[in-house]
């Protein structure tokens, strides 16, 4: 088989997939032949993505949840089962950023919302997406942690805290399936050049290429990328793990 078809026959969802990072992983899934369920809260994105997927002549469906809602992600990951039959492959990528702030002065709504979208978020979509997969006899997750779950960083101790333990969660569950043939990594990207980063000015946009050894943002198809090949059969020894895609922010 060649690597451009090396998906085919897997049934895939993404959530967060109308935007970013998300959405260009469903572009290069379904360029792999994966047929692709587009999960996000923003409805209208998610059904533009699919549109855009059919021209790689794979089936899609976009469905509208919120992460943080059980009952909406059970019903989501059940239509997926219901329209396709299976789900084999998982992204976890639905994410916010927090606000800056030292953590003796953080607002504790945002916390709560920030922890929620990010960690809680990415648990409740396994909760749902693994009895599935295991189900269909199998599979692979890729988790969104980032730089931030592996670093800290001054300001951003909720999103710090939610990858950190997104990492933690990634291990987990990785060891609780693998020997049922359900493996678990994530990726931890560097600064990527997303809507997530749309707050920041041009001067503030120039100082976080600089991190960056390779002196630019990632853009999000060098993220996708590494998740595919996570996702694929090319990553079989593959679990647990936590890859860094960073520019060499973190080795400074
Ligand atoms: P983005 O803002 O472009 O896309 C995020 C998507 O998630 C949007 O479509 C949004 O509607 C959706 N979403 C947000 N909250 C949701 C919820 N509660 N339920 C359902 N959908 C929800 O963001 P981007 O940059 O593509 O980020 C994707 C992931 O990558 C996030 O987990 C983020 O933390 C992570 N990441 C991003 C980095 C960056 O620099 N952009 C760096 C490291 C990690």
């Amino acid at each position: 088989m060649t690597l451009e078809k090396e998906l085919a026959g897997r049934i895939a969802l993404v959530t967060g997939g109308a935007s970013g990072i998300g959405a260009k992983t469903c572009d290069v899934l379904a360029r792999r032949g994966a047929w692709v369920v587009v999960v996000d809260f923003d409805l209208p994105g998610a059904q533009r993505v699919a549109d855009s997927l059919r021209d790689h002549g794979v089936e899609c469906l976009a469905l509208s949840a919120d992460v943080t809602d059980p009952t909406a992600m059970e019903a989501a990951i059940s239509q997926t089962v219901q329209r396709f039959g299976a789900l084999h492959l998982a992204v976890n990528n639905a994410g916010i950023a927090s606000p800056l702030a030292p953590v003796g002065e953080l607002d504790i709504d945002i916390w709560h919302r920030v922890v929620g979208v990010d960690l809680t978020g990415t648990f409740l979509s396994l909760r749902f997406q693994i009895p599935a997969i295991l189900k269909s006899g199998g599979g692979a997750i890729v988790n969104l942690a980032s730089i931030l779950g592996l670093n800290g960083m001054a300001g951003r101790g909720a999103y710090a805290a939610a990858k950190h333990g997104v990492v933690g969660l990634t291990k987990s569950a990785a060891l609780d399936y693998a020997q049922q043939n359900l493996r678990v990594n994530a990726v931890a990207p560097g600064y990527v050049d997303t809507p997530l980063l749309s707050d920041r000015d041009p001067a503030e946009r120039a100082a976080i290429a600089d991190l960056h050894p390779i002196g630019r943002m990632a853009q999000p198809g060098e993220i996708a990328e590494m998740i595919a090949f996570l996702l694929s059969p090319r990553a079989s020894f593959i679990t647990g793990q936590t890859y860094l895609v960073d520019g060499g922010y973190s080795i400074r």
